[in-house]
């Protein structure tokens, strides 16, 4: 590649794959080379956009390109597996979307491929790079507030609230088993993790359907698009708008999460708010350059997203001055910087290369949120308890 810039290819041409690209062209070090989408003309109108030269209409010529070293795979859930199946048997570097895959036997599968692959691998889950989570975590693990008890929080979107409202994700057959909890509460479920370094062991769960019956547009639409000449059609939805899970951690930390896609109002609202010994601490995607730390004998305080005033690890995260605000987009870059800089200390150290601890979720990580999917299904279907398999 040019100047020793990594070849990327991104595998799609939505909304995942337009984000992922705008963050890539941020990175010096890598250089986009190549678009597959459903087909070439999708995949050529991407890459114009963005002067990226080879445009394909399948995903297995982008992975066969010999230009692309890495594959990011934006393509709705039910490609997932095939895809990176393909890319880790290529032994090019993967940075899957989520969920991982339509469920945890095929996920199971990919974990398993990736731990033998020539390439970094990692699943898209861009909550753990936004600074004042890092500094959430690092106040946990340092000891500082004490050890967290209660977690509770949730993730809720309005873009389903309507009954005409269609995505992909409506189809089971494209989405998988759960659209919610999958869609949206991975990543609560992945960041709370990650944040108290503790693993989701217990669920119960209970799931609703707002719509029983759904009117889709004869045209599908994209991601959040609102394409739609007003014929539609009626079909059943067979999959949660909302839910709520009560949870047991591995560490003896107990707590509750709500999704929802159909609560007005709320975009794109990620919140947690975790109860230690010493502190609380609750941070929101919608104001996300805001930790608020709560206490108990002196006054609350909130800490602002200013490099001077966070722990080192999340002060490597924010790139500006406090008050130049920083947000999603700039967190999905710092996953990417941190995927690149594992793989292209990769590339340079060969056989010798020793990962260094990952920031950004693996595959087993990604594999181990299928199973909690699993089992808050499982807990949805029995009414009760169910442990995460491990
Ligand atoms: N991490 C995040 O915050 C985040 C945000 C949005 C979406 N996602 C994930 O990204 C994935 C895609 O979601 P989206 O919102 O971009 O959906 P989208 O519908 O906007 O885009 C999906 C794209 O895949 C393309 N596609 C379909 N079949 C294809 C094929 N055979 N080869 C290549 N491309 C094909 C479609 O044409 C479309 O352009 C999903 O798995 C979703 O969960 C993650």
């Amino acid at each position: 590649m040019d100047n020793g810039k990594m070849g990327v290819g991104v595998i799609g041409t939505g909304f995942s794959a337009d984000f992922h690209i705008q963050a890539l062209l941020r990175l010096p070090e890598v250089k986009v080379v190549a678009v597959a989408g459903s087909s070439e003309a999708k995949a050529r109108a991407l890459a114009d956009k963005y002067g990226i030269p080879a445009a394909y209409g399948s995903y297995g010529d982008l992975i066969a390109d010999e230009a692309v070293e890495a594959v990011h795979n934006c393509t709705p859930n039910v490609l997932h597996f095939a895809v990176n199946r393909d890319v880790l048997l290529a032994g090019k570097h993967l940075l899957s979307e989520k969920p991982l895959a339509m469920n945890s036997a095929q996920s199971a599968e990919l974990a398993r491929l990736a731990e033998n692959s020539k390439g970094v691998s990692g699943v898209c889950f861009n909550y753990r790079h936004f600074p004042m989570v890092v500094q959430a975590r690092s106040m946990l693990r340092s000891g500082e507030i004490g050890k967290a008890h209660l977690v509770h929080g949730g993730y809720f979107q309005d873009w389903l609230l309507y009954d005409t409202d269609y995505s992909w994700r409506l189809e089971p057959g494209v989405n998988g088993e759960s659209r919610a909890i999958a869609d949206i509460g991975s990543h609560w479920c992945d960041t709370v993790q990650f944040v108290l370094n503790s693993r989701i062991s217990e669920v119960f769960a209970d799931l609703s359907t707002v719509h029983p019956v759904r009117y889709k547009p004869r045209l599908a639409a994209a991601t959040f698009g609102q394409a739609d000449d007003g014929d539609r059609e009626a079909f059943e939805v067979a999959t949660e708008d909302a839910g709520s899970v009560l949870l047991r951690f591995e560490d003896g930390t107990r707590g509750v999460f709500t999704v929802s896609q159909v609560s007005a109002g709320r975009k794109n609202r990620l919140l947690f708010e975790i109860a230690a010994a010493e502190s609380s601490l609750c941070w929101d995607q919608e104001n996300p350059n805001r930790l608020w730390e709560g206490k108990r004998s002196e006054p609350n305080r909130e800490r602002m997203r200013d490099p001077g005033l966070l722990s080192p690890e999340a002060a490597r995260l924010a790139h500006f001055p406090g008050g130049h605000e920083e947000g999603w987009p700039d967190a999905l870059r710092n996953l990417m910087a941190d995927f690149y800089r594992e793989a292209m200390s990769k590339r340079e150290a060969g056989e010798a290369h020793r990962p260094g601890p990952a920031s950004f979720a693996t595959l087993a990580d990604g594999h181990g949120i299928m199973k909690v999917i699993d089992a808050i299904l499982e807990s949805r279907r029995t009414g009760a308890w169910v442990r995460v398999d491990d």
